[in-house]
């Protein structure tokens, strides 16, 4: 079993005005824009999660949480991001880092950056100081577009730690 592993993930949604903004598993105070979707659009949790998946070669969120399922129906993303975390640890792996990128022209997030990684290491059982957020604009290119990618690093969970 090799020692390390590593995934990656994306995820992205169209926004729109008069919807919440979910990111990281929290709500984004007075963004003009929340994305549309099934879920509550959480790209950073979704990408994060893919990252996961992928890790351990065991597919997408896409297979392991299908819409057409009713018992998935209206899950938070966090509850999705625990479940995959849930199969890693049964793979015998941990997270040891995240580092993630998030591309949205508004609102700014720079002043939220620490309350996100706090959170997000919640989620992953990581201190913050192993959680990396880049925030960043698509210059105009994509306004009503919110888009995240994701890496992160596994380590083989040692027998008696
Ligand atoms: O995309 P650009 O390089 O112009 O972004 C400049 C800076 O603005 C980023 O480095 C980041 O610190 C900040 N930013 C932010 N919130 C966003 C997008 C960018 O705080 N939604
Ligand atoms: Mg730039």
């Amino acid at each position: 079993m090799t020692a390390y592993r590593i995934g990656y993930g994306e995820d992205a949604h169209r926004l729109e005005a008069n919807l919440p903004l979910f990111l990281g598993g929290l709500e984004v105070a007075g963004s003009p824009h929340g994305a549309v979707a099934h879920s509550d659009g959480d790209a950073l949790l979704h990408a994060v999660s893919d990252a996961l998946l992928s890790a351990i070669a065991a597919g997408d969120i896409g297979k392991h949480f299908p819409d057409t399922d009713p018992q998935w129906k209206g899950v938070s993303s966090a509850t999705i991001l625990r479940h995959c975390l849930a199969l890693v640890h049964q793979a015998k792996y941990r997270p040891v880092n995240v580092s993630a990128v998030v591309t949205l022209d508004q609102p700014k997030l720079g002043g939220l950056r620490q309350e996100l990684a706090l959170h997000l290491g919640e989620l992953l059982e990581l201190p913050e100081i192993y959680v990396g957020l880049t925030f960043k604009t698509s210059e105009g290119l994509a306004p009503h577009h919110i888009q995240a990618r994701a890496t992160i690093l596994l380590t083989k969970i040692k027998l008696g730690s």
